[in-house]
């Protein structure tokens, strides 16, 4: 990475201005009736206008300013296009991850707009327009949300954790029953491991943004892609907490999975109590 402090700070308070501008859009939409849903890899996979509004806005403004950087974004992706992953500046974006919340009007959702430089990340920056929470984080400065610092919780068993093991009714489709019995085994798990609760807020940033300043202490997923988790692991790394593979490797951003918990000790505990299985990388 030759790029100066300086100049990923431009980046950076770039970014948060067009966020911020890409919230007025999907705050105005939450207001009004919803308008056309359309589906596109299964009956349960909704995108509206809003969803790609958002997008263009983030792309059109970022690469105006910043030509020579890289973009992989979802919409994009789900129309076809190809991205490749470079070395180059590249922002990772999901300009509304919590769609179904959108849809059904649940308050939570999050634009995420996350930053690599040498497939590095470097900065994330998750907003939740409807609540007016912004949590963002540049790696190495700590996590803040709407200006002040937040800090992940030092829980470090499962018997003082409310986790979030997501549903992921999407990979039903992907995985089938075998998908939907591992789902329920962990549950069951987990439930006489004797956690405090099992929370989730239906959108991947949520539930990892949360878990950054303190309100869930662990959290897992499988069958991510990139953009729903660029963003916000800088945030929850920043706040301290630990990010790493489910089945206890390092985190890798293409692999399409993710465990995060306020502790080291509290993942390797989640981790070894779940019951694991493989997706296909994304790249
Ligand atoms: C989805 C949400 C959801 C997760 C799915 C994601 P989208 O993102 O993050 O919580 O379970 O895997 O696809 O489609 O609303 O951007
Ligand atoms: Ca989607
Ligand atoms: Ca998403
Ligand atoms: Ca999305």
């Amino acid at each position: 990475n030759h790029f100066s402090t300086k100049e990923e700070d431009e980046f950076f308070l770039f970014a948060l201005n067009v966020v911020r501008e890409a919230g007025n859009i999907v705050k105005t939409a939450f207001a009004k009736p919803v308008g056309t849903v359309y589906t596109k890899a299964s009956a349960t996979d909704f995108v509206t206008e809003t969803d790609r509004a958002v997008e263009e806005l983030l792309i059109g403004k970022l690469s105006a300013r910043f030509p020579d950087h890289k973009f992989i974004g979802e919409e994009g992706a789900s129309t076809g296009k190809k991205y490749e992953f470079t070395d180059a500046p590249t922002w990772i974006i999901d300009p509304i991850d919590g769609t179904t919340n959108f849809v059904h009007r649940v308050p939570f959702l999050g634009i995420c707009v996350g930053l690599t430089i040498g497939k590095q990340l470097r900065a994330g920056i998750v907003y939740n327009p409807i609540t007016d929470e912004l949590y963002s984080a540049q790696t190495g400065r700590g996590a803040f949300k709407n200006g002040f610092q937040i800090h992940a919780s030092s829980a470090k068993s499962l018997k003082e954790a409310v986790i979030c093991q997501s549903q992921g009714i999407h990979n039903i489709r992907e995985k089938g029953q075998a998908w939907l019995d591992l789902m329920l085994e962990n549950q069951r798990k987990l439930i006489l491991a004797g956690i405090h609760g099992n929370r989730s807020f239906g959108a991947a940033s949520i539930n990892m943004v949360y878990l950054a300043e303190g309100s869930i202490d662990a959290y897992v997923e499988c069958g991510l892609h990139s953009w729903d988790m660029a963003a916000s692991v800088v945030i929850v790394r920043e706040a301290g907490g630990t990010v790493i593979d489910p089945a206890g490797a390092p985190f890798d951003l293409m692999s399409r999975k993710v465990l995060c918990a306020g502790t080291p000790e509290l993942a390797k505990e989640f981790s070894e109590l779940l019951k694991h299985m493989d997706f296909a990388p994304e790249i």
